[in-house]
């Protein structure tokens, strides 16, 4: 039938107001590892974040149905390993498949490497991992919240400049976004960008030719 435009049903593009979700995002699925280098496992989390400069403090929330959750809960002890592009396969397996059932890090072909301050191995896939201490334990309802300590970061030396500054732009990092997983794109700017002071009149920018 040809399209009339006086037919077609209104649609109506006003903001809504939605049931309470977890729709934050975008999001980093993070692969957690735990244990000891000699029985270690890992999950993919994406209920994680930083909530204290100093002293460094992260969290993860975790169900007590994991395999995982006993593990954590009494060595008090687990890393956060960031994941790239190239690890995007292996963080969702870690995420739907249980230690309970399997080797994940032989199945996925995952190196581990010990960390400095923690029992729990770090993954030497990943560009840079968080080596944590848990200092609280809180029941919240369907998850609990390990918050820790950051007690070390381990980063793998490609990503470090000569001046010992961390640049993991080319380390392939992604996000997590509404179930779905994304490659960090382009670079939009850089802290403070939009108030850091202009050229001086008469200097000629970076980028335009002389
Ligand atoms: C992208 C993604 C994010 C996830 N985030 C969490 C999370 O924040 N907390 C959690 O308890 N489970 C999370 N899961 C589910 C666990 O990783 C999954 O149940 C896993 O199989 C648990 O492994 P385990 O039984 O070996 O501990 C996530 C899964 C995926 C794929």
């Amino acid at each position: 039938m040809p399209e009339n435009k006086q037919n077609k049903p209104k649609i109506d593009y006003s903001r809504k107001t939605l049931n309470p979700g977890t729709l934050l995002a975008p999001l980093p699925a993070v692969m957690v590892s735990c244990g000891t280098m000699q029985k270690a496992n890992v999950l993919t989390v994406a209920w994680t974040g930083i909530v204290c400069t100093h002293p460094a403090m992260t969290y993860i929330s975790v169900r007590p149905s994991r395999h995982s959750y006993n593990i954590i809960k009494e060595s008090g002890e687990f890393v956060i390993n960031l994941t790239t592009s190239k690890m995007v396969r292996e963080t969702d397996f870690c995420g739907v498949r249980s230690g309970k059932d399997m080797d994940k890090i032989k199945k996925c072909n995952l190196h581990l490497e010990p960390a400095s301050k923690v029992s729990a191995p770090i993954i030497s896939e990943s560009p840079l991992s968080l080596e944590c201490k848990v200092v609280e334990v809180k029941q919240l309802g369907t998850h609990d919240m390990f918050l820790a300590e950051i007690v070390a970061v381990s980063v793998d030396g490609h990503y470090l400049d000569s001046k010992g500054k961390i640049n993991l732009q080319q380390s392939g990092l992604m996000a997590y976004s509404h179930g779905e997983y994304f490659a960090l794109g382009r670079k939009l700017g850089s802290f403070g960008y939009s108030v850091a002071k202009k050229a001086k009149t008469g200097a000629i920018p970076k980028n335009r030719k002389k």
